[in-house]
């Protein structure tokens, strides 16, 4: 059989990262996170002193770091230029950021390259999670799903997964409200802008997690790559 490809979509807090990984391990499948790698790619940007602000020097440098994606989805990994920027790319810098930086053409030209050898090379199948994955970077996927759940939720998920991280205090509930205004932000970011913004495709099935569980989200995900075709 060919090897399956599932696009995954969707806005921030959904759980597609959580989801992603846990389809593709249980599924013996390669995972991608695309957020990661526009993330890595601003990280690099932050610390080579590009203006951000800046779509021309974004463009000129866009070529210069090399970005590789470990896809075994029980460890994912990232690396630019030889650097572990796993944990750094979560920072509130990069988060602030990546939005910009991802918008730029000449940025997304080059990632959905990468996207697309790497979704080619995965012999065993692959579930790939971002924004335009079903839309423009695998618009042949066998199965795509585009994740939605209410802002509320998904400030608080977002809340969670960063106080959750070691050394973070709890959040609170203007914490929250503050993680809600910043989500939102991105996302509108994400959806405004000019270059493969974040969309729904319109072959993908929409699957509103609010009231779900990661479990039952997972089980769903599940039986649309066993009942696909
Ligand atoms: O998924 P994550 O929150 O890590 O994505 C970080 C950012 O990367 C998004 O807010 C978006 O700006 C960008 N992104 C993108 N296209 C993708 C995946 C992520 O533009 N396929």
């Amino acid at each position: 059989a060919t090897p399956v490809v599932v696009a995954i979509d969707g806005p921030s807090g959904t759980g597609k990262s959580s989801t992603s990984k846990a389809v593709a391990a249980r599924m013996g499948m390669r995972y991608l996170d695309t957020g990661a790698q526009y993330r890595a790619i601003t990280w690099w940007m932050l610390h080579a002193g590009v203006d951000i602000d800046d779509p021309r020097a974004v463009a000129a440098a866009a070529g210069k770091p090399s970005i590789v994606s470990g896809t075994d989805p029980l460890a994912p990994s990232i690396t630019i230029d030889g650097t572990d920027v796993a944990a750094p790319i979560r920072g509130e810098r990069v988060t602030g950021a990546v939005s910009a930086v991802s918008a730029v053409p000449e940025v997304r030209t080059l990632i959905t390259d990468l996207q697309r050898s790497i979704a080619a090379e995965a012999d065993g199948g692959i579930v790939v999670e971002g924004r335009d994955i079903g839309t423009t970077v695998l618009p042949d996927a066998d199965v795509k799903i585009f994740l939605t759940a209410s802002p509320e939720v998904r400030a608080a998920r977002r809340s969670a997964e960063v106080s959750g991280r070691a050394g973070a205090p709890a959040a609170g509930g203007a914490d929250v409200a503050a993680t809600q205004a910043a989500l939102l932000r991105r996302d509108a970011a994400d959806s405004g802008r000019k270059t493969s913004p974040l969309a729904k495709a319109g072959d993908a099935t929409e699957v509103d997690t609010s009231e779900l569980t990661l479990e039952q989200v997972i089980e769903c995900v599940v039986t649309l790559i066993e009942e696909r075709g």
